[in-house]
């Protein structure tokens, strides 16, 4: 027998009795007379005693014992002298009486304790000893556990998991794809998906009615920290459905899951349109933790005689509550953060509303205390804050501001990652305008269907539609996205058309799926949730790497088993590919 008990699980209840335990050695301290073992497994870690009087041979075996080296002991469960309370099994400790070493190990490259010397490409390279830190098994079991609650309360209403493949058509929409060449089919290549999105309305098409998967996508694209080139979506589809019952039935699911997981209670989960999310956030996934909204300031900025204000198109503020007492210092700073090429504004103009009741602007110049006091009662600011003003282009401006936003939320600490305000962006406009390729491209993906009532407008101003689709949004992450999906083959055909398919392109793409709307396809709908975004949420991390076992670098590399790597002359060969690659 390894073990009688786990290295997390021994008390002062147990004391006095002989247990076995196994694990990993990961610290032992020589007292002389002593020496202290802390041994680990995933469940915790518990102290071993061996002491030089009782049994000498025994203390010397345990001296050389080696970080990591793993080992089995036997012994009694003692009550210890000094007690540490910080640990669950810190009241007892292991009085040893036979140890057997079941592997050695090599020094580990870096700490396999809670805080780490170890960098992130040492730690992704040998993230096998990565993963046996207590914060990292932590996140991984959070996930499992989230993935595990989703099973359930999908199932339990209904929804049938199945499966759908991942080697399929490369399709030019939405991100680049990942290319698998095809041995068989010399010359031809299958793509992995970006989401299993025409399969699933194919099962709808088939009759199952509720599917879900959790699923692997793949998207060659630029990473961040919350975006994988393979990361892992909860995929779902209903049939005769309309959009209320599946923002009912995933608000239902998001609840239940705060509800198990974190003990959470979400209390409101508002719906807003898009058009105002980005009129008042600058942003279609909106931080509604705090306020420090929008105020158009055009009225009370243009006509003065500033330059800069009279010839934007936009003229955009937002009230910093409490700051009027930023120094200059700070205000320069916020000023030099935005006109990083990352934000991109000119400059930045602000408007302090001092507590004595006077006011002061960087362009007071232009505007006196009368003009700056409409300043104030336009923005609402009141006495203590500070106005923050950004101008230009409209969709630019907003941009800009909606993260000056962001970062002066973070700054006056107001973005607690324990407090969830989820909720609904809804009526996305259906198409938008790519200034490069001079065309259409699907906002969601071509599959989404225009709000009914503006059908009409798809032949007159189709920049103008708006779509059945919705994102959820929790705490300014975009955690999911879905929509009614066209099931008419004429207007699926009409919509290809718009993002510039010819019928011959239409058909070689996408003739399997338009073929099938001709089989009696039930109206139906759906969503996919970002799995890896809602456990880095449940963990509080910003970065999704975090929860993810085997993750990518910031380059789409495996650092661990060094991949992307090249491929044999024979494989080129084999798959009849002409190898471009230089070998060093
Ligand atoms: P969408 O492309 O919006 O929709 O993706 C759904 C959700 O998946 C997450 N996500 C990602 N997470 C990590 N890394 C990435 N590279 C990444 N890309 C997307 C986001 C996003 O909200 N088929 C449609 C869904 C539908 O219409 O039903 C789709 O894939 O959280």
């Amino acid at each position: 027998m390894h073990r009688s008990h786990t290295c997390g699980e021994l008390r002062l209840d147990n004391n006095g009795v002989t247990v076995t335990l196994s694990g990993w050695v990961q610290k032992a301290r020589d007292l002389g007379g002593m020496t202290f073992v802390d041994l680990r497994d995933r469940y915790g870690i518990t102290q071993l005693v061996f002491n030089m009087e009782t049994d000498a041979a025994l203390c010397e075996k345990a001296r050389k014992l080696g970080r990591e080296f793993v080992i089995k002991v036997s012994g009694e469960v003692i009550e210890r002298e000094s007690k540490n309370k910080k640990n669950p099994t810190g009241e007892v400790e292991i009085d040893v009486k036979s140890l057997e070493i079941l592997n050695v190990s090599k020094t580990p490259p870096f700490t396999i304790e809670n805080e780490t010397d170890g960098g992130d490409d040492l730690r992704m390279q040998y993230r096998y000893l990565d993963l046996r830190r207590a914060p990292v098994q932590k996140n991984i079991m959070l996930r499992h556990r989230v993935g595990m609650e989703t099973r359930k309360y999908l199932d339990s209403v209904g929804f049938i998991d199945v499966e759908t493949p991942y080697l399929i058509k490369s399709t030019p929409e939405g991100a680049r794809d990942f290319v698998v060449p095809s041995r068989m089919n010399p010359g031809q290549f299958y793509a992995l998906p970006q989401s299993p999105q025409t399969f699933k309305q194919l099962l709808m098409v088939s009759g199952f009615d509720r599917y879900y998967q959790i699923v692997k996508c793949f998207r060659d694209e630029d990473l961040r920290a919350d975006r994988q080139p393979e990361f892992t979506q909860i995929d779902c589809e209903m049939a005769f459905v309309e959009q209320e019952d599946i923002l009912n039935t995933f608000e239902g699911m998001v609840r239940h899951l705060f509800k198990v997981v974190l003990n959470v209670e979400i209390e409101d989960f508002p719906r807003m349109d898009y058009d105002d999310a980005m009129c008042l956030y600058g942003s279609d996934k909106p931080d509604v933790r705090f306020e420090m909204k929008f105020c158009d300031m055009a009225e009370v900025t243009q006509g003065k005689g500033f330059g800069v204000f009279d010839s934007a198109e936009a003229v955009l503020g937002i009230v910093v509550p409490g700051a009027a007492d930023y120094t200059r210092k700070q205000l320069d700073k916020l000023t030099d953060w935005v006109k990083r090429p990352q934000i991109g504004a000119k400059g930045l103009i602000y408007c302090k509303m001092n507590e004595d009741g006077t006011t002061k602007s960087s362009v007071d110049k232009f505007f006196d205390d009368d003009a700056r006091a409409e300043w104030a009662e336009k923005t609402g600011a009141n006495k203590g804050d500070l106005i923050l003003v950004l101008s230009g282009d409209l969709d630019k401006t907003r941009k800009q501001l909606g993260e000056l936003r962001l970062y002066m939320g973070t700054e006056l600490g107001l973005r607690d990652p324990k407090v969830f305000k989820p909720l609904w962006v809804m009526d996305f406009p259906l198409l938008e305008w790519d200034e490069d390729t001079e065309r259409y491209h699907a906002m969601h993906h071509p599959f989404t269907s225009p709000k009914p009532d503006q059908l009409a407008l798809i032949d007159t101003d189709p920049g103008k539609v708006k779509a059945n689709a919705y994102d959820m949004v929790i705490n300014g992450v975009e955690i999911g996205g879905g929509s009614i999906r066209i099931h008419d083959r004429e207007l699926q055909a009409r919509m290809f058309d718009l993002l510039g398919f010819s019928p011959e392109e239409a058909e070689a793409q996408f003739g399997f799926l338009m073929n099938a709307f001709q089989y009696g396809a039930p109206p139906h709908g759906g969503l996919a949730l970002g799995f890896d975004r809602l456990c880095s949420m449940f963990g509080g991390s910003d970065s999704i790497r975090d929860f993810i076992a085997f993750p990518k670098n910031n380059s789409g590399r495996d650092m661990m088993i060094d991949a992307p790597s090249p491929i044999h002359d024979e494989q080129y060969s084999e798959l009849q590919l002409k190898s471009t690659h230089t070998p060093k």
